[in-house]
């Protein structure tokens, strides 16, 4: 049996969706484990576009059985919406090919609500896509959220609801003096929503660790500089993005997934607010904005670009336990007159070349050094020399192999530098 993960090791949108996909082509389960539909990985199959929040990519390969474990927070109103959207092009999503755990807590619309009312109040922003996600953690760690099971029982849904909601009401009027919804509505749309979820309701846990053989792909969401823990705290989504949040969000068989796979942009990107050590605010920044179409999947924002930076990315390795990288959006940074890769930083009066948790990236100024840029084609099976030192320097500066190239949106547009799933 193999087992491998998918992890950002940036700030997301790093192109984990068309690895994914890739790789679900030879995976026999596909499961997601944190986050919620914050997350937007775009696949692009012949001319069609899909963009998947929360069903695993793992949907569009017919062999596939795709998981949602129970470390996902999971709006039900947007599974509809996406179920709608996904199924309307070729790809068929049924409860045969699709499970969702019956234990993940619940995204309801007073989340939502309640995480755009903070970010619109607030003096320091988070940048959030406005999905409920930071809410719906609180209330799960808090003890008190609702569970994909509980829309199945109407009694124990409404006193949920009513525990739940107590200290919301006062938040709503008094705090940030919005409407507050009515209860009993969203108990009848949970309901509702209930109904057609239940088909896909399991155990997903036993699933996964009774599985003996055949590949395991966990399709990670977002990256480690988001991770609650390692990340760029507070401007952090709420899950662990990392590896770890595997342990807890899904179960891994025999304790270890034997590969991890830390996706990695040719260059940095970020969307939302928080220190960005390498962000560009001249011409190469805006080339790489415009050549890399970089717009944020999930809300259209224009993400944030700058130079690839290795001491986090070194660190990403380590919190993350990754083996191997795959470097995407290689092509964008071909034909640049300049090529710059961040190799260190000015701290506190000291040259540093690691980065530790809780470290104020915000306080750092970045230290870089110059390479010759390239200008591949990627039409012939060889690099050029320029390019083949901009990955050496990657894999010396972080210790592990770069196994994949990714140089475009399409299926096609990659070279497996390493096998993956023997
Ligand atoms: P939240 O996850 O909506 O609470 O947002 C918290 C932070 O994570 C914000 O800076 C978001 O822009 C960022 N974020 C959340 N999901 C993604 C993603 O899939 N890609 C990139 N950034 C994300």
């Amino acid at each position: 049996m193999g087992s491998l993960a998918i992890i950002g090791s940036q700030w997301g949108d790093e192109g984990k969706g068309k690895i994914t996909d890739l790789l679900a082509a030879k995976s026999d389960l596909v499961i997601r484990y944190q986050g919620g539909n914050n997350a937007g990985h775009t696949i692009i199959v012949g001319d069609r576009k899909v963009i998947l929040h929360l069903i695993p990519s793992g949907v569009l390969h017919a062999h596939a059985l795709s998981l949602i474990g129970h470390g996902v927070v999971f709006d039900p109103r947007a599974f509809r919406q996406e179920l709608d959207e996904v199924n309307s092009s070729e790809t068929v999503v049924t409860s045969k090919n699709l499970k969702i755990s019956e234990n993940c807590s619940v995204i309801t619309s007073y989340h939502k609500l309640l995480d755009q009312a903070r970010e619109g109040s607030a003096t320091v922003s988070i940048g959030t896509t406005g999905r409920g996600i930071g809410p719906a953690y609180e209330d799960k760690v808090g003890r008190r959220a609702i569970l994909l099971k509980d829309l199945l029982d109407p009694i124990k849904l409404r006193q949920g609801l009513q525990e739940c909601l107590a200290e919301k009401e006062v938040l709503f009027k008094q705090k940030y003096k919005i409407s507050f919804p009515q209860i009993d509505n969203e108990l009848e749309d949970l309901l509702e929503l209930g109904k057609l979820i239940s088909p896909y309701l399991v155990d997903t846990f036993s699933i996964i660790n009774d599985k003996k053989d055949g590949n395991l792909l966990y399709e990670g969401a977002q990256g480690v500089m988001l991770d609650i823990d390692y990340g760029s705290y507070p401007f952090v989504t709420s899950s662990n993005t990392s590896a770890g949040g595997i342990h807890t969000g899904a179960g891994i068989p025999g304790g270890k997934v034997e590969e991890v796979l830390g996706i990695t942009k040719a260059y940095t990107t970020r969307v939302g607010e928080g220190p960005f050590p390498t962000e560009l605010f001249d011409k190469y920044g805006e080339q790489m904005s415009k050549v890399g179409h970089e717009f944020g999947a999930t809300t259209g924002r224009p993400r944030r670009c700058g130079w690839l930076d290795l001491p986090l990315l070194k660190y990403s390795v380590k919190a993350s336990n990754i083996s191997s990288i795959a470097l995407t959006k290689v092509d964008v940074l071909s034909g640049f007159e300049k090529l710059m890769v961040c190799t260190g930083y000015n701290y506190q009066g000291k040259k540093i070349d690691q980065v530790s948790v809780g470290m104020d990236l915000g306080a750092v100024e970045p230290i870089y050094h110059e390479m010759v840029p390239f200008n591949d084609d990627f039409k012939g099976d060889t690099l050029t020399r320029q390019l083949q030192d901009y990955i050496k320097m990657i894999e010396d500066f972080v210790e592990v192999p770069v196994g994949i190239i990714a140089y475009g949106p399409e299926r096609s547009e990659i070279k497996f530098l390493k096998e993956y799933f023997k």
